[in-house]
């Protein structure tokens, strides 16, 4: 076990854990947005910064991605950390001034408005979407391009995507709603990843549901489902089966399963 203090609280918790989740043990909330526990920490927002002394030193991190260390004293609200926090908020309300979570965040920290030239954005870049289609979907149907100011999430060569099945995760896990997902009778469109897919019609109640693509990826993962699952809606589904299914739903972050 490691034993550290957080806002003066002596807490012990388990090696490997980061100090983010040492914090959220220990009942103190950090904030935080490119962060999902589902997810590897990748450290992209610098929201959840803290700061750490160790060894009489101190220093500002990124909490989400910062290992528990024997000793270290982590410091959640103190001036430093506020300031921090406040200036990478202005930064990203600079960025995407009309995303209400990043509006709420800033008000929070209380930044009223940016000082830097501002632009209108929804995507901050935080990587969740690409990092939950590569992790938890396992298709990686999107990632980064180019880099500084040009930097986005986009499909293979800015082009409609082969490979991405409209799960919707990345929709799901984006914590800005910058994914749009657009269902219209019997297409799913989502614009960002120029992705227009056919949607699969109930065999029950002849609505349409998921793309067809989705259910095709699914049929072939060990799921341990009956096959005519997969041919009817959530609803029909629900209705038919009730209880039956409640032991599959699952952690995915996403309508990934609980949607097919
Ligand atoms: S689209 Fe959303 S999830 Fe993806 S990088 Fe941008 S803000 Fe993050
Ligand atoms: S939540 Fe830790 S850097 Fe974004």
């Amino acid at each position: 076990m490691i034993k550290l203090t957080i806002d003066g609280q002596a807490i012990q918790v388990e090696k490997g854990l980061s100090v983010l989740e040492a914090a959220k043990r220990a009942g103190i909330e950090i904030p935080t947005l490119c962060y999902h526990e589902a997810l590897t920490p990748q450290g992209a927002c610098r929201v959840c910064t803290v700061e750490i002394i160790r060894k009489g030193w101190s220093s500002l991190n990124a909490a989400c991605t910062y290992p528990v260390q024997e000793g270290i004293e982590v410091k959640t609200d103190s001036e430093k950390v506020r300031g921090a926090r406040k200036l990478i908020l202005e930064l990203l309300l600079a960025r995407c001034p009309n995303v209400k979570s990043i509006q709420d965040l800033a008000k929070k920290m209380g930044v009223k408005k940016p000082r830097f030239q501002v632009d209108n954005e929804e995507c901050i870049l935080c990587g969740l979407c690409v990092r939950v289609c590569q992790e938890v979907i396992g298709v990686s149907a999107i990632g980064f391009v180019n880099r500084g100011t040009e930097r986005q999430v986009t499909t293979p060569y800015q082009m409609h995507s082969d490979v991405c099945i409209g799960c919707g995760a990345c929709a799901t896990v984006c914590p800005t709603g910058a994914i749009k997902i657009e269902d219209d009778q019997n297409l799913r469109k989502i614009p960002l990843w120029h992705t227009e897919l056919k949607r699969k019609k109930c065999k029950m109640c002849s609505n349409f549901f998921v793309p067809e693509v989705e259910i095709d990826f699914l049929k072939t993962k060990d799921l341990h489902l009956p096959q005519d699952l997969f041919e009817i809606c959530p609803d029909c589904r629900r209705s038919e089966l009730g209880n039956k299914l409640s032991r599959f739903k699952t952690t995915i972050p996403g309508n990934f399963l609980t949607k097919i």
